[in-house]
């Protein structure tokens, strides 16, 4: 089997057993960030980080990386000069390579689809690669933006073939009106993963009030 179709075939596991996802995460944790990095293009972080450097200019802004996973983002914000991120993710075994990176000040198990615990709220915050097909879905982003100050920004990638095949454009229709603590501010289209010529969208939300 070539190595982009072993990855292809834990992606769908993952996309398809969402009960299961937690473990096939932990499962994947020791080789994820070259598996999809070096076989499938994964670019989502570097795009990501891009417009989050461009939009939160304070280095020691207090960051929750949403779904930080091996760390790819973490490595990508200490090295461009901000010193105060954490990361969250459902999986030990991923937050176990986070911590690695020596990049994050902090890193705790949670689960997305509940709201994020902190004794402080954040500045910012950026999921990336977390919002694909399944769960954590739209209704799931404010578990993000709640996390922030007032008018503090989340940057959050979604999957492109997930974007289409799972209508996240009439999941996010109405979402300013059903949601008035939260505002979508933006939604613009990414390079995602380029060896499989898929793209991804990148959403801006505000905290509203
Ligand atoms: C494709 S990886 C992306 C990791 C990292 N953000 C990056 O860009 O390299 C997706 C990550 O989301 C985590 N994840 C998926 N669903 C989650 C949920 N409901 N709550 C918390 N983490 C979740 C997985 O454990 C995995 O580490």
């Amino acid at each position: 089997m070539a190595a982009s179709d072993k990855i292809d075939s834990r992606l769908k596991n993952v996309y398809d057993n969402p009960g299961d996802k937690q473990a096939l995460f932990d499962d994947w944790a020791s080789t994820y960030d070259r598996d999809l990095v070096d076989d499938l293009g994964y670019v989502a972080d570097v795009e990501a980080c891009r417009i989050f450097i461009s939009l939160v200019t304070d280095r020691q802004a207090r960051i929750l990386d949403a779904g930080c996973g091996a760390g790819l983002v973490g490595r990508r914000l200490k090295q461009a000069g901000y010193t105060n991120i954490h990361g969250n993710d459902y999986s030990e075994k991923m937050l176990d390579q986070a911590r690695s990176t020596g990049a994050y000040r902090s890193l705790q198990q949670h689960d997305l689809t509940l709201p994020v615990a902190s004794d402080q709220p954040y500045d910012a915050a950026i999921a990336v690669g977390v919002f694909a097909f399944s769960v954590p879905s739209a209704e799931h982003l404010v578990n993000i933006t709640r996390s922030l100050k007032p008018d503090g920004i989340a940057i959050v990638t979604v999957n492109g073939k997930a974007w289409k095949e799972a209508d996240w454009e009439s999941k996010l229709d109405g979402f300013n009106q059903d949601y008035p603590d939260a505002r979508l501010v933006d939604v613009q289209t990414i390079d995602y993963l380029t060896a499989e010529g898929i793209d991804g969208r990148l959403l801006t939300l505000e905290r509203i009030g």
